[in-house]
């Protein structure tokens, strides 16, 4: 070792004095490394005169077994101080406040999906899920709507596969089809989840939604029927009586089919979510039309039934006037810390 390297024993009195872990890491690494000072000596001993090769060997290992032994004793020595210290409680202020624990809250489309399900549950209503990946049968064929059926054209569905036997569902619809499959007449059911359509996004439109089909089947089901269990559901959500009123609507697997429109809950004479009328365009429903009950095996002679597909996003937008139905599935928590 050439006279600025420092002596032996000054490196053994640094590994024995080094305040912490990795610092002594950093010198053993320097010392003990292949670039390090014993290296270079065990490297060196070729070149010395052959009489002193050996001493010099000795010495050198003799250096590097001391220093590894010293390195190993001090790290000991640092861990049962640590541990010590972490005993006895030092370094820990008890007066400190306590990290911040986050709140979470449950997402407003899950709180008005549980309160309807205990609404309808409480009516004797079971409920259902269903596949969002769905087959075309049952999203299609089996709801009265034929292949080359214009109607098939109402909703812009996403196909999965090329010939379009397997869709994702743009509306909870099939599952009445698959109740009717799982349940004997007569039945009450709602189906609450996802559906997808490809469309454009806006304000008003989002590639994925929530809806909540309702079906019922029975004896001498008729609009009557209908009519009270959507006057029940209004009042479950709006927390009172809410006017409504029914007009035509067309879809295939419902006849007669109708527009369910609710007085506008927020207004008198007329507002921006009423569009000033008054009346708010709020859930299509009918009559199960006699194909779609065939298709579930049940004798439209014998039975009858009514559907309605509720909009659960657009429920949910009335409910706390919200005006851009992106905010519910951006996963933004400033959106939803509202709603604790
Ligand atoms: N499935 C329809 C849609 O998403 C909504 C609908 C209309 C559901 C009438 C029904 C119904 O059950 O009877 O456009």
């Amino acid at each position: 070792m050439s006279d600025s390297t420092p002596s032996f024993e000054s490196v053994l009195a640094a590994v024995r004095a080094a305040g912490d872990a990795a610092s002594l890491r950093a010198l053993e690494r320097e010392q003990l490394g292949k670039e390090g000072p014993i290296a270079a000596l065990l490297a060196s001993i070729p070149t010395l005169p052959p009489e002193s090769r050996k001493e010099a060997g000795q010495r050198a290992n003799r250096m590097k077994s001391e220093l590894a032994a010293a390195v190993a004793e001090r790290l000991q020595q640092l861990e049962e101080a640590q541990l010590a210290a972490e005993r006895s409680g030092a370094g820990f202020d008890a007066t400190l406040p306590a990290a911040r624990v986050e709140r979470g809250s449950l997402h407003p489309l899950t709180q008005v999906t549980r309160e309807l399900e205990d609404l309808f549950t409480s009516m004797g209503y079971t409920v259902l899920d269903g596949p969002e990946v769905e087959l075309d049968w049952y999203n299609f064929e089996a709801l009265n709507i034929p292949r080359d059926h214009p109607a098939r054209d109402m909703q812009d569905t996403f196909r999965c596969d090329p010939a379009g036997n397997v869709v994702l569902r743009p509306h909870t619809s099939p599952v009445q089809v698959r109740a009717m499959e799982r349940m004997r007449p007569p039945f009450r059911a709602i189906a609450p989840g996802k559906v997808f359509r490809q469309e454009s996004t806006d304000a008003s439109h989002e590639h994925t939604f929530h809806q909540m089909e309702g079906l019922v089947v029975g004896k001498d089901i008729s609009v009557g029927h209908l009519i009270g269990a959507m006057k029940t559901l209004l009042r479950g959500v709006f927390g009172r009586e809410i006017e409504i009123r029914l007009r035509p609507g067309y879809f295939p697997f419902v006849e007669p089919g109708f527009e369910l429109d609710a007085r506008c809950p927020f207004c008198k004479s007329g507002c921006r979510v009423c569009k000033q009328s008054t009346w708010i365009e709020l859930l299509p429903c009918g009559m199960v039309h006699p194909n779609v009950l065939r298709a579930g095996n049940i004798d439209p002679a014998e039975w009858s039934g009514f559907a309605f597909g509720l909009g659960l996003s657009r429920l949910v937008m009335l409910r706390h006037g919200i005006d851009d139905v992106r905010h519910l599935l951006s996963g933004d928590v400033r959106f939803l810390e509202q709603f604790r």
